[in-house]
């Protein structure tokens, strides 16, 4: 299926896909195209079950305008009532993995606290959310004031925490005065340790993401595992592939919450595929606000 792609995803793995250590998945390619989640269009098909016109998604369009596919790596996509670029958003694989996080990790339930570093993100634009819809007491953190607002007013966070303010262990103690029983990183690093600090007895912790630690900038640790003997922690990494089979029911509630105006997200849009380098740095730095995406037309 010959596919022409309209929109770019860049996403944080992309940086531990530039290393050579062994991780969940092979490095990049050299000499080859930079790999990436794309929404586009199809434009030619030898398959049956795919025709122009058809707008489709793809976990590895890659940073390219134009794409051959295999049928199966494509997935169909309805943008008559939600923008085809939320499929690679919050109704693609980082609203999956925020369902996943929730649902299959932390579990929370009424009147718990969840806290989820990088709130206003692809991802964790959907945990708050989510955690809501639970009963739950949802608290972000986000850089800066104007993250944080939106954070609340429009994610529906109850509370969050601004990780750049100087006294950000301080208001992160006020926020969850009754502790932390579910903790969704995205984070790592320092903030990391301030809140796996508050965390409750059974607290449930998602290690989803650690971009605080992609380059070496911060080191991710534990400076002492006695918390999770005393405290009964339940940590666990995970990867939202891991997850395939409940990828149908977790697009199936996004999609469902989307078309009804029941799920609230951002896009921050760079325009053409020359802006994607240091749209993709920038996110790294944070200065991406809601999902990160490139427009390639
Ligand atoms: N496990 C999985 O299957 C899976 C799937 C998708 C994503 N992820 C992970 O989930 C995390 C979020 O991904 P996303 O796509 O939603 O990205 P994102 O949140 O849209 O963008 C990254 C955000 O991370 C924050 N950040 C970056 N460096 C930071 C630092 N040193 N200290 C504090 N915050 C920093 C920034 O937000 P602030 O300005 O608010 O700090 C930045 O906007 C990433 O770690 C990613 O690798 C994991």
């Amino acid at each position: 299926v010959l596919v022409r792609n309209l929109w770019l995803s860049l996403d944080p793995y992309m940086r531990g896909r530039m290393d050579e250590s062994k991780s969940y998945a092979a490095s990049q390619a050299l000499d080859a195209p930079m790999i990436g989640g794309t929404a586009g269009e199809v434009v030619a098909s030898n398959s049956p079950d795919f025709k122009a016109g058809d707008k489709v998604v793809c976990g590895n369009g890659g940073w390219q305008l134009y794409a051959i596919q295999k049928p199966a790596m494509l997935r169909k996509v309805d943008d008559s009532r939600v923008p085809l670029q939320a499929f690679v958003g919050p109704l693609g694989m980082p609203g999956v993995t925020a369902w996943v996080g929730v649902n299959r990790i932390i579990q929370p339930k009424a009147g718990e606290t969840v806290v989820c570093s990088a709130a206003t993100g692809a991802v964790g634009t959907v945990v708050g959310q989510i955690v809501k819809a639970k009963g739950a007491r949802a608290v972000g953190i986000a850089g800066g004031p104007e993250k944080c607002k939106f954070a609340v007013e429009e994610l529906g966070y109850d509370l969050c925490v601004d990780h750049k303010a100087a006294d950000f262990a301080k208001q992160l103690t006020a926020a969850t005065p009754s502790g932390v029983d579910g903790l969704f990183e995205n984070v790592g690093g320092q903030l990391f340790a301030l809140t796996m600090a508050r965390m409750n007895d059974f607290g449930r912790i998602a290690i989803c993401g650690l971009i605080a630690s992609y380059d070496g900038a911060q080191k991710t640790s534990l400076s002492d595992m006695r918390v999770i003997l005393t405290r009964r922690l339940m940590m666990r990494g995970f990867i939202v592939t891991d997850f395939l089979p409940d990828w149908p029911a977790a697009l199936g509630e996004l999609i469902g919450l989307a078309s009804t105006g029941k799920l609230k997200w951002r896009e921050m849009i760079a325009q053409g595929i020359e802006s994607a380098p240091s749209a993709f740095l920038g996110m790294l730095k944070g200065k991406n606000f809601g999902k990160q995406l490139v427009k390639l037309t």
